[in-house]
């Protein structure tokens, strides 16, 4: 017979432990680990029974195009890999408050206009959603509304007549299946109702897109078994006190996931940005030293963003660097560089970065961008106001080629910028028709040199160029 054992469930990151203990061994999180039933133990091994034959089919297919679902929402098909799916679930996680369910309902409105699509919210009451949606101008979209939190009735509902083309769910956290008994939102919950509804999408056909939640630590509240469940993982991010949100690609099964979109949260919801560099570049001050501007790429779109850097004199033993939207290893490692390669003395001072905006660059072929901030924060002096650079610093001090430069280039080009520091390799031509003039470096120290300041050399003056 089978024993009804209990387990314990971190509900933090879903680690399984035989007894409780107030802290999680796996991620270190207290107070996060709660009893659960643990399902009856399944018999070892599959015996003598015969099961079903299953049929193999060759890899060269005629239906290998799926069916894509677009919204006609730019910024959301692209970021989707050019639209929903057939039978595909899509988590989209993001901060309570950051406009996911807005998102959501757009979406929805949009694609109502061509395909029957339903909007189950197990957070906010059917008056609440109406009047939101009102406010966004879709008050007349034929969206099927419904306030549910049982993925059972969920399942029966959509089990019945034809099924939707699209269902959001709202929020997965909220979702429960009555044969377990953990309340709606723990691990065991959220994972069993989130599977049942995958399985139900895949049967209908529907694309299923589900809203969940972040936890402190940025990951999708529940476990990450959800992440390996469905289809596509979608965060949508934006700082308080900035408007703008990015939709941003962690894993998708149907489409590249280095795509973004960028959105702006107004009074009558999201709107797209098309343009986003200018919106990050909007409050640009280009005599204020510690600014350097990035050309950089974000999927197939290039981007613009501003750098600014802060060097200040440091009362502790250990001088604080402090990031934000761009990796703190990274940082220091250019630093290293300066202060190895190049006699930049940092040591006793400390550094604090920032990607203005609040947008969160991931890409190394910022390096040079942010050498070109600290540089200029630490010389007092601004970078030049039309310039914009772009390239990846190597440990010997050395300007590595980066992708794409004439996307890049032709970027800056189109939003007034004249000048380029690029690195030389990998380069290539500028790109024909546009009449940015690139200043090719080598080495990091060429960089260095345009600032002149702080280096014992004296003052060089810009632009320099330094014999290598
Ligand atoms: P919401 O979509 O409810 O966030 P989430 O589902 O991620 O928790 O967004 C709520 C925020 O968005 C709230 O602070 C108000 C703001 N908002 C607008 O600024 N304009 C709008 O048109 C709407 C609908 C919301
Ligand atoms: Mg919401």
């Amino acid at each position: 017979m089978a024993r009804q054992a209990s387990r314990y469930v971190c509900q933090e990151c879903g680690a399984v432990f035989p007894k409780w203990s107030g802290r999680c061994d796996a991620c270190g999180e207290w107070n996060s680990i709660v009893e659960e039933q643990a399902r009856p133990s399944a018999p070892r091994g599959l015996g003598t029974r015969q099961g079903a034959v299953i049929e193999f089919v060759p890899l060269a297919g005629s239906d290998a195009d799926a069916r894509r679902l677009a919204s006609g929402i730019a910024e959301f098909d692209r970021v989707t890999g050019g639209g929903l799916v057939d039978g595909s679930a899509l988590l989209v996680g993001g901060d309570p408050g950051i406009g996911k369910s807005t998102m959501l309902l757009q979406v929805a409105g949009a694609l109502a206009g061509t395909v029957p699509v339903v909007y189950i919210s197990g957070e906010e009451a059917i008056d609440q959603i109406r009047l939101r949606a009102r406010r966004l101008g879709l008050g007349d979209a034929p969206v099927g509304l419904a306030a549910a939190t049982s993925v059972r009735d969920i399942a029966t509902t959509l089990e019945s007549g034809a099924a939707p083309r699209a269902v959001v769910v709202d929020s997965i956290q909220t979702m429960y299946v009555d044969t377990l008994e953990s309340a709606p939102g723990t691990v065991a919950q959220v994972r069993a109702s989130a599977q049942e509804l995958i399985q139900l999408a895949k049967r209908r056909g529907f694309c299923l897109l589900l809203v969940g939640h972040v936890t402190k630590d940025g990951s999708i509240a529940g476990p990450r078994v959800l992440e390996h469940m469905v289809d596509g993982v979608f965060y949508f991010e934006g700082k308080s006190g900035h408007e703008f949100r990015v939709l941003r690609g962690l894993k998708n099964r149907f489409g590249p996931t280095d795509e973004i979109g960028v959105f702006e949260m107004t009074g009558r919801g999201l709107i797209e940005v098309a343009n986003p560099s200018a919106l990050f570049l909007a409050e640009r001050r280009d005599d204020i030293p510690g600014a350097a501007v990035f050309a950089g790429m974000e999927g197939t779109r290039p981007v613009l963003v501003e750098i600014q850097a802060l060097v200040a004199p440091s009362p502790l033993a250990t001088p604080r660097r402090a990031v934000v939207g761009w990796d703190p290893a990274r940082l220091a490692m250019v630093l290293a560089v300066l202060e190895t390669r190049c006699g930049i003395g940092l040591a006793g001072r400390d550094v604090y970065l920032n990607v203005a905006g609040g947008m969160r660059i991931a890409e190394p072929a910022a390096d040079l961008a942010v050498a070109g901030a600290v540089l200029s924060a630490a010389s007092d002096r601004p970078a030049p106001a039309d310039a914009v650079m772009f390239g990846e610093i190597g440990l010997g001090g050395e300007v590595r080629g980066v992708g794409r430069p004439a996307l890049r280039l032709r970027e800056a080009a189109k939003l007034g910028f004249s000048r380029a520091i690029a690195p030389a390799r990998g380069n290539g031509e500028p790109p024909a028709g546009s009449d940015i003039q690139v200043t090719q470096i080598e080495r990091l120290s060429d960089l260095v040199a345009m600032f002149g300041a702080p280096l014992p050399a004296g003052d060089a003056g810009w632009p320099r160029r330094r014999e290598a």
